[in-house]
């Protein structure tokens, strides 16, 4: 299936292409933002590490049917990519469906919340899925607060190195259920 567009008050989520690279290099390659994330990213990161990561691993996946992605753009801010979406049909190796990533000077404003409503509706309404595994480190209080907004249920800890140090994580699931539930009372 072909990753739609989709649409919310602020936000626009379109399909990524190897044109964001510029962008993702300039974003992404933050101690702030990879810092929590799994080592299984580069760090440091690489002078073409966004372009390598497009064109050998993401754009391939989506080809093979196994991902949705989205470039995440701020309609106030210009047509520029400023975050990732990823959506797994086939999950990673820890298991999980999805990962995201902000531009550091847009944190805090509830535009990932956002991102997770719409990519949310996709997934259960158009793809069909029945659940979604997410992860984070145990220090993450963001990624987890974003969680815990968007109907993902406590599963438990797990392990999952990261740049930080160590690797203690929780592991949550989204269903349809949760999600319609979460979703009433949602303010972003
Ligand atoms: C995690 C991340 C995506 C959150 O994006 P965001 O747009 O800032 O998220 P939102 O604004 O929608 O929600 C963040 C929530 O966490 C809260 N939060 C963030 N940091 C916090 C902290 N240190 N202590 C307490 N609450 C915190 C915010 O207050 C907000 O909750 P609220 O709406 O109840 O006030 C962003 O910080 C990021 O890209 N981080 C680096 C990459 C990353 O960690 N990705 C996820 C890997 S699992």
């Amino acid at each position: 299936m072909k990753t739609a567009t989709l649409e919310t008050d602020r936000l626009i989520l379109r399909p990524v292409s190897l044109d964001d690279a510029p962008a993702i290099q300039k974003h992404f390659n933050n101690w702030n933002v990879i810092k929590t994330l799994s080592t299984a990213v580069p760090w440091p990161y690489p002078d073409d590490g966004a372009f390598c990561f497009l064109n050998d691993i993401l754009l391939p996946s989506i080809a093979r049917n196994e991902a949705h992605s989205w470039a995440i753009v701020i309609k106030s801010n210009g047509d520029e990519l400023t975050g990732l979406m990823t959506l797994r049909l086939v999950p990673d190796a820890d298991g999980t469906h999805r990962g995201f990533w902000l531009a550091e000077p847009f944190w805090g404003q509830g535009y990932m919340t956002e991102a997770v409503c719409a990519v949310h509706d996709f997934a259960f309404n158009i793809v069909g899925m029945d659940k979604i595994v997410v992860a984070n480190a145990v220090k993450n209080i963001g990624s987890r607060r974003v969680k815990e907004k968007t109907g993902a249920k406590y599963l438990g800890r797990c392990e999952i190195e990261h740049h930080e140090g160590g690797s203690k994580a929780e592991l949550w699931e989204v269903t349809k259920a949760s999600w319609s539930e979460a979703k009433k009372k949602l303010t972003y």
